[in-house]
């Protein structure tokens, strides 16, 4: 009994010290294997990183150059000239200038005379009315709704071509929208196709333009 038992003994040692050395070797193969992924992984991040840096500082030097850090650079400008002569047009009535000449974040609506801003921000909008000798406009620039005024322009009917200039400054907010009305009966010289040059296609004209994002 006492040598079974004995015998017994030693094989069972046997067996656990086998048992622990295969898992030991196959342990550090495992180990070894997961190590070489994982620098190979640390390694690639590393590289990663450094690309990184590089266009942080690319896109630092971009900033302090064009004075935008903390922004985001948005162009938005448009100019349109009036083609039809508007020669009735009546209290409320917007005034379209249909051809365009710059609309730079497509702002600018020639069929309805609507230029809607995209971003909140400070807009400068300008126009040139002309008119026929002995009539007469008064128009406004209008912002969201037809009766909110914020610039003016007028021109009585004296006897000779008269060609005037307003320019407004306002803030608005992203989807905020500015358009021109008359405020009474009023005559408004469009293209006239027969002056030499060109010049007959900017008797009366509009442009904006943002001049900064909030
Ligand atoms: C993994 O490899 C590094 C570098 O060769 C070594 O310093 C580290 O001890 C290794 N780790 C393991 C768990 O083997
Ligand atoms: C403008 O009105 C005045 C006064 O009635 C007239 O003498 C003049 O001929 C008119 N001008 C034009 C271009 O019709």
């Amino acid at each position: 009994m006492t040598t079974i038992t004995f015998t017994l003994g030693v094989r069972f040692l046997q067996m656990v010290l086998l048992m622990v050395a295969c898992m030991s070797l196959a342990e550090g193969f495992v180990m070894d294997g997961a190590n070489t992924t994982l620098q190979a992984r640390v390694q690639d991040l590393e590289s990663m990183l450094v690309g990184v840096d590089g266009r942080l500082a690319a896109l630092e030097a971009f900033q302090s150059e064009c004075g935008c850090k903390g922004s985001v650079a948005v162009h938005s400008a448009f100019m349109a000239t009036m083609a039809n002569s508007l020669e009735h047009c009546t209290k409320n009535q917007a005034v379209i200038f249909e051809d365009v000449k710059l609309n730079i974040g497509n702002g600018y609506d020639n069929r309805h005379g609507i230029f809607r801003a995209s971003v909140a921000g400070s807009y400068a909008f300008t126009t040139t009315l002309s008119r026929p000798p002995n009539f007469s406009y008064h128009v406004a620039f209008v912002q969201n709704v037809a009766t909110n005024e914020i610039s003016y322009l007028y021109a009585d009917p004296i006897n000779m071509w008269v060609e005037r200039s307003t320019t407004v400054l306002t803030h608005m907010a992203a989807g905020d929208e500015i358009w021109m009305v008359c405020i009474s009966d009023s005559h408004i010289t469009g293209n006239l196709n027969h002056y030499a040059e060109g010049a007959g296609d900017f008797h009366s004209h509009i442009s904006g333009f943002l001049v900064g994002a909030d």
